[in-house]
This record gives structure tokens, sequence and C-alpha cells, in this order.
């Protein structure tokens, strides 16, 4: 097999016309992986996003072709796919004020074009989830920058933008409907879609801890920090412990209590999402 691309956390293989996708234990916090592995982060990430395709299987088509049609030294952690054709969009939903949203937000009282009320804080609910896509960025070109909808129009044509926008909301709609009864408080997250045999198409993960901002629900108020389920946790770790790292790579080595501790923030999610025990 021809390895076609080592991403952050995935390489992507061609196989035949598919491709397989296979989900390294790699993290990475600001696009700088990180030299230390979380052990099984690979197989939750795959067998998260394989649930969440299921659960919103009638939201748009999805690139699955197969878990289990996979060399056996990737079982677990590979899936084949559908080749696509991607879009150069990163397409977001926020529901919430967190992250790059509350920067643009405490300058522009709008973020990515959508306006927003005055008065909102880390952490507010927004009055309703938007679109705020982003620019892709190949590795070591930078970060993503955000655009807006009107970008996605020029770039994709109206057809196109209006679907990406549609799908993206939806599967926030639908996810955080559905997380939100386990538990779980999606602030956002971020999909990818690529054209194939039936058009647009959900490509890569979905609803993932590295994916998207994950909060406890019930231990949390706006303004308040939630308890994270997701890498911010390591974020915040890695500025609290070594102020001087400069978010350029190398990254800091892990120390092992914080693995552990990450680790089982990916499997407290996959639990309580799928309701599944993680063995
Ligand atoms: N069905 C597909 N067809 C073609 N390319 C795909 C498909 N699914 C995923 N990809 C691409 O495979 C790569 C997966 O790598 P990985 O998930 O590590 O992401 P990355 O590019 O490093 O960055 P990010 O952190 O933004 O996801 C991505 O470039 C993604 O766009
Ligand atoms: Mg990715």
């Amino acid at each position: 097999m021809e390895l076609l691309h080592s991403g952050k956390v995935r390489d992507v293989y061609a196989d035949g016309g598919d491709l397989l996708l296979v989900a390294s234990d790699r993290v990475s916090i600001y696009d700088v992986v990180l030299p230390t592995p979380i052990p099984d982060k690979g197989k939750i990430l795959t067998q998260l996003s394989l649930w969440w395709f299921d659960q919103l299987a009638d939201v748009a088509p999805n690139h699955i072709i197969s878990a289990t049609e996979v060399p056996a030294e990737f079982r677990g952690r590979a899936v084949r796919v559908e080749r696509l054709k991607m879009v150069m969009v990163e397409c977001i939903a926020r529901g919430y004020l967190a992250g790059s949203g509350i920067r643009d937000y405490d300058k522009d009282r709008a973020v990515a074009g959508n306006p927003l009320p005055d008065g909102l804080v880390e952490g507010s609910p927004l009055p309703e989830p938007i679109f705020t896509p982003s620019t892709k960025v190949a590795p070591g070109q930078g970060h993503d920058e955000t655009i807006t909808y009107d970008d996605v129009v020029a770039q994709e044509g109206p057809d196109v933008a209006a679907e990406l926008r549609r799908i993206t909301l939806e599967v926030y709609r639908r996810g955080s409907e559905v997380a939100l009864g386990k538990g779980i408080i999606i602030a956002d997250t971020k999909i990818e879609l690529g054209y194939g045999e039936r058009g647009l198409t959900i490509a890569d993960e979905l609803l993932t801890p590295d994916s998207s901002r994950f909060w406890a629900a019930g231990e949390w108020q706006p303004g308040g920090t939630p308890r994270y389920l997701d890498k911010q946790f390591l974020r915040d770790w890695s500025t609290t412990e070594l102020r001087e790292w400069d978010r350029t790579p190398p990254g800091p080595e892990i120390p092992e209590p914080v693995v552990e501790a990450t680790r089982n923030r990916y499997i407290e999610v996959y639990q309580r999402l799928t309701g599944d025990r993680w063995r």
C-alpha cells in the first residue's frame, strides 16, 4: 500500500481505488504533534467516529466503506473509505462562545460574519448555532483562518456553500442533542467534506474530542471554567506547566500522569456517548 499522506493524527494509504485511514495515538495541540503518544487514542477516535457516522447516516452520505476490511495490523484503528476530492474549507459549527470565537466576538461582536448580541462571555450559549468556516491550511503553512459564508460562496459556488452549511449545522444540532442527553455539551465541532460518487460526502472523523470541544454538562455554567473532556485539558497543562513553550515544534513530552488523565478523558467520552465499556 502506498502512503499518500501522514497527517498530524492519521496516515492515509491508497488501497486499490479506496483509501485506508489509519488513526495513530499521536496527539496535537496548537497544530504541533507532541512527542508522547496517548495509548489507544487512535482506536477510540476511530470507533467513536464509526458510531457517529451510524447515528447521523441520514444527514449526508459519509465516506465509510468498511471498518473490518483492513489489514490485521491496523484493526480497530483503521477504516476503508471512499477516496474523495476534498473541499478546501474546514466546516465548523459553534453553539457556544469558546476558543478563537471569543477573540473574534470581542473584536467584532460577530464570528465569521455572524452578528451576535452584546453581553456574551466565554462559555455562553449562542442564540442559535452558527456556521463559522475556516481555510484549510497545509501542515507547516500556518494556522487555519476564519472566513465568512460569502468567502465560501465565492470559492465553492452558492449551491455547494449552502449544502456545506446545512450539513455542518445539522451534524452539530443532531450531535449536540444526542450528546447532551448523555451529559456532554458540544460547544463546537469541525467536519471535513469531499466530493464522491454520491455528491458531497462527510470525510475524516466525526464529533470526536479532537474535532470538537466537549464539556461536562451539569458541572458547568457560563463564565466558569468547564470540565473539559477534550484536548483543552492538554492545552491548559502546556501553558501552566511549561510557560516558556512557544507553541512551535518540538512540543513538550507529556508526563505519565497527564498521559493517563488524557487517556481517561477519551475513554470517558467514548463510554458516555456510546454507552459501551471501553475494553
Ligand atoms: N475520504 C477521504 N478522502 C480523501 N482525503 C481524506 C478523506 N478523509 C480524510 N481525508 C484527509 O486525510 C487527512 C487525515 O489526516 P489527519 O486527520 O491527521 O488531519 P490533518 O490534515 O493533519 O489535520 P487536522 O488536524 O486538521 O484534521 C486529512 O488531510 C483529511 O483531509
Ligand atoms: Mg483530521
